[in-house]
């Protein structure tokens, strides 16, 4: 009896809580990138709009060094988020008082951005006497699918990011059970170093996709490795194939050359991909009687990537999500939104004493 009205309880107040107006200015700083967002929960439905995000990318600041510089990207941060948070305010014709909570990344990262990212909406909490959400930026990066689209859980994602790659089911909005991720470099690390070897500038993801389309090779000739394919386990290891890349080029290669093996290095780590991709499905529908599949982070902005994983879930009969580029890659859009998801589940905010945490695994939320 205690257990059914305890259910009911629960039912009632998530109903509750879907016909409420939520709105939550997400702020995300953990790399190199300042971004402000404000999400609107759809009225009755379980689905949000942006009200207005501004991002400001620091990439020209770092390009220099080839590589973020944690220093340059702190004092970059507390310039620009008093701007931008005053800009989103003032074009969603909204004031503080109209925000329910104020949310910020504050995990995993770069310390210097995160605490002046979380210092900054744990102030405009306090101020405006509204909640404040430490965000997982992992967690952003995968519930953001379900800002757009019904995707109930569990689901099977693959996280692709500068500095994750992982397979994972998303039980809940909080809950993630880890199947598989990489042993070594992030594929998001492999493209940028693979298009530092091949002369491309910083951040070498996009540039290497670019570079890519120019191949009209049909068959492989460079023998890319690919390591963990065969493997039992879901994990990867992309580190070798930079060390492969490296002697290819080191043997001398002309500039057509160049555009096939960034051809080849993206068929060779796709097909990584598909084969954990493959044994985890098999693994999620021998489990779960759900069939989404929900791609995320920011090497999930890549067309190749995105069509073959689309094509693969044909396939395995999987409903296939992957947010639209701009969601992909690092914004405060998938901070606000996590926010939102928190709210709607009930949750009354965190304490401001939460410190950052520069090595935050989903399994720990
Ligand atoms: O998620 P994200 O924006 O930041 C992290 O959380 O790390 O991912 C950044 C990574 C970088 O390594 C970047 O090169 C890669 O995503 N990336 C891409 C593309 N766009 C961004 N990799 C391949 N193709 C792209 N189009
Ligand atoms: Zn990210």
């Amino acid at each position: 009896m205690f257990y059914f009205i305890l259910v009911a309880n629960n039912v009632f107040l998530n109903i509750l809580n879907l016909l409420k107006i939520m709105i939550v200015l997400g702020i995300e700083t953990s790399c190199d990138e300042t971004s402000v967002s404000i999400v609107k929960k759809n009225k009755k439905r379980l689905s949000g709009k942006v009200i207005c995000e501004r991002t400001l990318s620091q990439i020209s600041k770092h390009k220099a060094f080839g590589g973020v510089v944690p220093e340059l990207a702190s004092r970059e941060h507390s310039e620009a988020l008093h701007i931008l948070v005053k800009k989103v305010l003032k074009n969603s014709g909204l004031t503080l008082n109209q925000i329910n909570a104020f949310a910020a990344t504050t995990g995993p990262g770069l310390l210097g951005g995160l605490l002046i990212g979380s210092n900054y909406a744990k102030t405009l909490a306090l101020a405006s006497k509204k909640p404040f959400f430490s965000v997982n930026h992992l967690q952003g990066h995968i519930l953001v699918s379900r800002m757009e689209k019904k995707i109930s859980f569990p689901f099977l994602c693959l996280l692709v990011s500068g500095g994750h790659t992982q397979i994972l089911i998303a039980k809940s909005y909080k809950k993630f059970i880890l199947l598989g991720e990489t042993l070594d470099d992030a594929l998001g690390e492999a493209f940028d170093k693979t298009a530092k070897i091949l002369g491309l500038d910083y951040p070498g993801g996009p540039l290497l996709e670019k570079l890519a389309l120019k191949s009209s090779n049909v068959q492989e000739k460079f023998n890319l490795p690919r390591p963990l394919i065969n493997e039992k386990s879901f994990n990867f290891s992309f580190s070798g194939l930079k060390t492969a890349i490296r002697r290819v080029v080191q043997n001398g290669i002309n500039e057509d050359e160049k555009s096939d093996l960034a051809n080849e290095f993206q068929l060779c780590i796709t097909d990584c991909l598909i084969a954990n991709i493959e044994k985890a499905i098999a693994f999620f529908k021998n489990k779960f009687d759900n069939n989404y599949f929900v791609l995320a982070g920011g090497v999930a902005s890549n067309n190749f990537v995105r069509e073959k994983l689309q094509k693969l879930c044909k396939k395995k009969k999987m409903s296939f999500y992957v947010p639209k580029p701009k969601l992909c890659v690092d914004n405060a859009t998938m901070i606000a939104w996590t926010g939102i998801e928190k709210l709607l589940n009930g949750e009354k905010g965190d304490s401001l004493q939460f410190s950052p945490r520069p090595r935050w695994g989903l399994e720990k939320l």
